[in-house]
């Protein structure tokens, strides 16, 4: 409900969601979902398994669900927009199951995910070995055999190489180990100082403190909280009731 960043004002959003509901069929799963993202931001989605995070991240990517209400980004509405659109306009999505290319080598996935420059700017591989190091030692690896935690640093950054200005990360932290989650949790705060916003889905309150500017808690699809860390903090009654199991 609040924000203390008093430099957000001056920042147009990158994200505008507003009145959000999204339908599997005649089933609806999210209502009057709002929040919005600026440059450099980092917006995290907490909930319990079937909450309505993965669903908000693929209604803005326009991939499943029927989606109603407005998705503005960078001031222009996105719904009903094709995927790839929605993707080459800047929006980049790693979902949570990963999706590299199994058969391919680190830097053949790198290759594939290979964009045009934005805003002047393109990812080269150079870039990518300085922000995930430990990818660089097994750049000619096949994807198959990564650890999960190599996969999910290969997936971040095979999504980057499309030069997005907001990225969407589904659970990235899901099954990996803590020494990982605090490289990912890096990465997501160097990611922030390029300016790129972020949209984090996520179940692991410890893993996104270190860069979560604001946080919403999501149950069956509704918005329960907005808030800052501190805000989150200051009623530790929130976190029992919709966080943990
Ligand atoms: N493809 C689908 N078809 C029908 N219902 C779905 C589908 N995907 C998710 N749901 C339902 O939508 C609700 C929200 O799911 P989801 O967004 O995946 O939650 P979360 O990511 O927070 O665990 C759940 O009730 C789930 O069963
Ligand atoms: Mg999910």
């Amino acid at each position: 409900m609040s924000s203390t960043d008093p430099n957000r004002i001056n920042k147009p959003a990158l994200l505008e969601i507003t009145g959000l509901e999204a339908s599997y069929g005649r089933a609806r799963v999210l209502s009057s979902m709002a929040f919005s993202v600026s440059p450099g931001e980092a917006v995290v989605l907490l909930g319990r398994n079937g909450a309505g995070k993965s669903t908000t991240l693929k209604a803005i990517m326009g991939l499943e669900v029927e989606s109603k209400g407005q998705i503005l980004f960078d001031g222009r509405p996105i719904n009903g927009s094709p995927t790839h659109q929605i993707a080459q306009a800047g929006v980049g999505y790693v979902p949570e199951d990963r999706r590299i290319f199994a058969g391919l080598s680190v830097a053949e996935n790198l290759a594939v995910g290979r964009q045009p420059a934005r805003d002047g700017h393109a990812w080269s591989a150079a870039e990518i070995w300085a922000l995930f190091p430990p990818l660089r030692a097994i750049a000619d690896r096949r994807a198959g055999y990564l650890s999960g935690g190599e996969q999910q640093m290969l997936a971040i950054a095979r999504t980057l190489m499309g030069n997005p200005r907001l990225l969407l990360l589904d659970e990235p932290s899901e099954g990996l180990a803590p020494v990982i989650l605090a490289r990912i949790a890096d990465v997501v705060a160097s990611l922030k100082a390029r300016g790129i916003g972020l949209v984090v889905s996520e179940q692991n309150l410890a893993f996104v403190r270190t860069f979560a500017d604001r946080v919403l808690i999501l149950e069956t699809g509704l918005v329960r909280f907005t808030g800052t860390l501190a805000d989150l903090d200051a009623d530790p009654g929130l976190v029992a009731r919709y966080l943990s199991v």
